[in-house]
């Protein structure tokens, strides 16, 4: 069931997406060739406490953190571990944050050290991707739009989409109808209405789409061992067109 929230429901679900941006903006400082996902994660844990928040990742599912932390050809819900970062890396920080019953979930790819311009490249494109789903977005669009526009551009710039893992719809739990996946065919699929509420987090990969999954049954990774990058944000459909709650320039 597609549920649209409320005006209230709304507001709590801003005000757990601006600890989030905030905490993506902390993040992005402490990454460095040294740092390791385990620190990240450690640091994370601190952040929401002191906002008052907490890590609705924690104990979902039994997912062991507060943060999934993908590096390299991991696409999506690697484990935070102690392994140092080294420059040329780039590692994927995705987080739900519950603030007194509101979610906001939002993933961000990090370089780690200088990028060269592949990296800068997959970064940007991937970025770039996320934004053109969010711009169809729009009351009376359809799902099929978002994963359209998505797929449309990440692949005419030469890279693949990952087909397993899809958007969803947000709150009051992590993953709600409808799925949103970042590939398929525009004008397909449920209807778009004001008021709901759902992330966009396409994962783009530098060769096959294909994946595999580690024995840990959470980390999936590339079949070839190409890199994968991702952008997440939570945002919420309406008739003045998408508002991005895990927005991190507008802070
Ligand atoms: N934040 C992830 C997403 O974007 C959720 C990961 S599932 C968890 O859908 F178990 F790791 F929490
Ligand atoms: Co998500």
């Amino acid at each position: 069931m597609i549920t649209r929230k409320s005006k209230r429901e709304i507001e709590m679900m801003r005000e757990a997406g601006k600890v989030l941006a905030k905490c993506h903006r902390e993040i992005a400082k402490l990454i460095k060739p040294g740092i390791t996902t385990k620190e990240i994660d450690d640091f994370v844990e601190v952040f929401l406490e002191e906002h008052g928040a907490t890590p609705e990742q924690k104990g979902y599912s039994d997912y062991p953190y507060a943060t999934c932390a993908s590096v390299n050809d991991e696409i999506c819900h690697g484990f935070p571990r102690d392994e140092k970062l080294v420059k040329g890396d780039i590692v994927t920080i995705d987080m739900v944050v519950n603030l007194n019953g509101g979610l906001a979930d939002s993933a961000w790819t990090y370089a780690v050290g200088e990028p060269d311009k592949k990296t800068e490249k997959l970064l940007e494109v991937t970025k770039t991707s996320l934004y053109k789903g969010i711009e169809q977005a729009m009351p009376g669009k359809r799902i099929g739009d978002i994963g359209h526009a998505i797929q449309q551009y990440a692949e005419a710039e030469g890279y693949s989409v990952v087909r397993e893992f899809t958007g969803h719809g947000i709150g009051p739990t992590i993953h709600e109808d409808p799925q949103i996946p970042h590939f398929g065919l525009a004008g397909k699929g449920p209807r778009l209405k004001e008021g709901m509420v759902i992330t966009i987090e396409p994962m783009i990969n530098e060769g096959v789409w294909q994946s595999k999954m580690d024995d840990n049954n959470w980390t999936a990774r590339t079949v070839d061992g190409e890199r994968s990058a991702q952008f997440e944000h939570t945002l919420v459909i309406s008739k003045e067109g998408p508002i991005i709650l895990t927005d991190q320039d507008e802070l």
